[in-house]
């Protein structure tokens, strides 16, 4: 029988050590929570790495044994590679350059090197584990190199590859060294997918102007082959969100952050910690509401959750210093005895409390600087059932592309985003529910399900298309 391989540099599962031994949770990040609860089916497996360090023979043989069982087989990083590798080439190099933050970009002749061979230590694990009748679906930008790397060792395979973060102008790819053999390193697939069109049509500008093949239909004529280049929107498992969100630990937990709170507005902000979210500038547009609407002062808390990630990474530090200094001037400036403008948790949070924050909260504020998707504001969206509440979203999220009924704001007019939230704060409920409804019909319809689905067809599709065009 045919399976499809996942591979991707995360797995849905990540190890811990504490005094007790290794222990296992969930993933954050939307490649990881999105695609986790469904890969599954069908005797499919999911490689990648389990997010420590293991080096101990034995121990390594535990976390295999441990994650085979829920259909996953590690990749073990040393430390050096997580050091070049992921927090250099893949979170250093690649993701500030792919988000439009090339000021913050490296370009480090051995953090590649280091890069190439990782890709190669991915493509010999799928490799041991895929037969020759399986699906090879590769995810996302750590690893760029590995479809063409696991299209020569076979040749006849059919390879997906999907891009969970922003592809931008050409003109911003250009700038970088080793571009050329990070295209061609994509086109070893047999369909690539974006998230948008937008994304999709700088993919096909820097393919012809960076390598020279031209495109009909979404169709790259790369030398020898064709390759199938498309936008997926990324949806979320929504049946799973909308039951969560009306179990009773969902609800116990929304009870219990209402007491806690007391009779206030709650406006709901949920990132990783990253400077792709806007988290600082959210912080500023919220203190400048406050400013320009003393009204809402002790009636409106923004409840802030930031998770930790990259912490090695020295962008994120400095962020995560810009983030407590500003919410501490917030907080020193407007607060009183009974009244915290801003509850900020820097922690990651179990998925019925994350349910119940967003049954509890009138509005969620997106505003990334840039995103890939946004699967934040689509359970936010899942979550509310037959609540009102109101979603303002960053034009500059993938979400924004379908989430219509959202407010749409630009993320760096901080003047916007402060009356943004005024606006929700006063919209009539009969508004918000009929927003809500319109976007939870779209969220529901085009589902996670849906998306994996039409991804396999057109992968299927791309194959038959390949032998008639031969
Ligand atoms: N998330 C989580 N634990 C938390 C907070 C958030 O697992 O404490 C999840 C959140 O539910 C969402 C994902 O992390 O599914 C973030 O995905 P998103 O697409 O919004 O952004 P990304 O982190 O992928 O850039
Ligand atoms: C984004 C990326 C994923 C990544 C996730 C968490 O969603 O698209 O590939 O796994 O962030 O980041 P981390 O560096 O912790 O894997």
């Amino acid at each position: 029988m045919s399976r499809t391989i996942i591979v991707s540099n995360r797995l849905p599962t990540k190890a811990h050590r504490t005094d007790n031994g290794l222990e296992f949770t969930p993933s954050e990040g939307g490649l990881a929570t999105g695609l986790g609860s469904i890969y599954r089916a069908d005797g499919n497996v999911w490689i990648g790495w389990p997010g420590l360090v293991v080096e101990d023979p034995d121990e390594q043989q535990h976390v295999i044994g441990q994650l085979h069982e829920d259909s996953m087989s590690p990749v073990f990083l040393t430390d050096a590679e997580i050091r070049d590798f992921y927090e250099g080439f893949s979170n250093e190099t690649l993701w500030p350059t792919f988000h439009y933050f090339s000021q913050y970009a490296v370009f480090d002749q051995h953090q590649w090197e280091v890069y190439v061979a990782v890709n190669e230590k991915f493509c010999e694990a799928v490799l041991r584990e895929a037969g020759p009748d399986d699906t090879i679906w590769v995810h996302d930008y750590q690893l760029l190199l590995l479809p063409q790397m696991l299209r020569k060792a076979r040749p006849d395979s059919s390879i997906g590859f999907f891009l969970h973060i922003p592809f931008p102008s050409q003109e911003i790819i250009r700038a970088m060294p080793w571009r050329e053999q990070l295209l061609e390193g994509m086109l070893g697939a047999d369909l690539i997918g974006f998230h948008t069109y937008g994304y999709m049509r700088h993919f096909l500008s820097a393919v012809s102007q960076l390598l020279g093949y031209p495109s009909q239909n979404g169709m790259v004529e790369a030398g020898q082959r064709s390759v199938l280049v498309d936008a997926f929107p990324m949806g979320i498992d929504y049946e799973k969100y909308a039951e969560l969100a009306a179990s009773e630990p969902a609800l116990k937990s929304e009870q219990t952050y209402r007491e806690a709170l007391g009779d206030v507005r709650v406006i709901l902000s949920i990132d990783r910690l990253d400077y792709t979210k806007g988290i600082a500038q959210r912080l500023l547009a919220y203190e400048l509401m406050l400013q320009q609407y003393p009204e809402w002062r002790e009636q409106v808390t923004l409840f802030m959750l930031v998770v930790p990630s990259r912490d090695q990474v020295e962008q994120y530090k400095e962020l995560k210093e810009e983030i407590d200094e500003l919410v501490g001037r917030i907080t020193s400036t407007y607060r009183t005895l009974s009244w915290n403008p801003v509850q900020y948790f820097y922690r990651s949070f179990p998925i019925e409390d994350l349910a119940g924050l967003y049954r509890l909260a009138e509005v969620a504020l997106v505003t990334p600087m840039r995103d890939g998707m946004n699967l934040v504001a689509k359970e936010f969206i899942a979550c509310k059932g037959d609540q009102p509440g109101v979603l303002i979203l960053s034009e500059r999220a993938g979400a924004a592309r379908e989430l219509s009924d959202a407010i749409i704001i630009n993320p760096s007019d901080m003047h916007q985003v402060a009356e943004a939230m005024h606006e929700a704060l006063i919209m009539p409920e009969q508004e918000q529910r009929h927003r809500m409804a319109n976007m939870q019909a779209l969220v529901k319809q085009y589902n996670v399900h849906h998306w994996v689905q039409l991804f396999m067809d057109r992968l299927a599709y791309s194959k038959i298309k390949q032998q008639t065009l031969a």
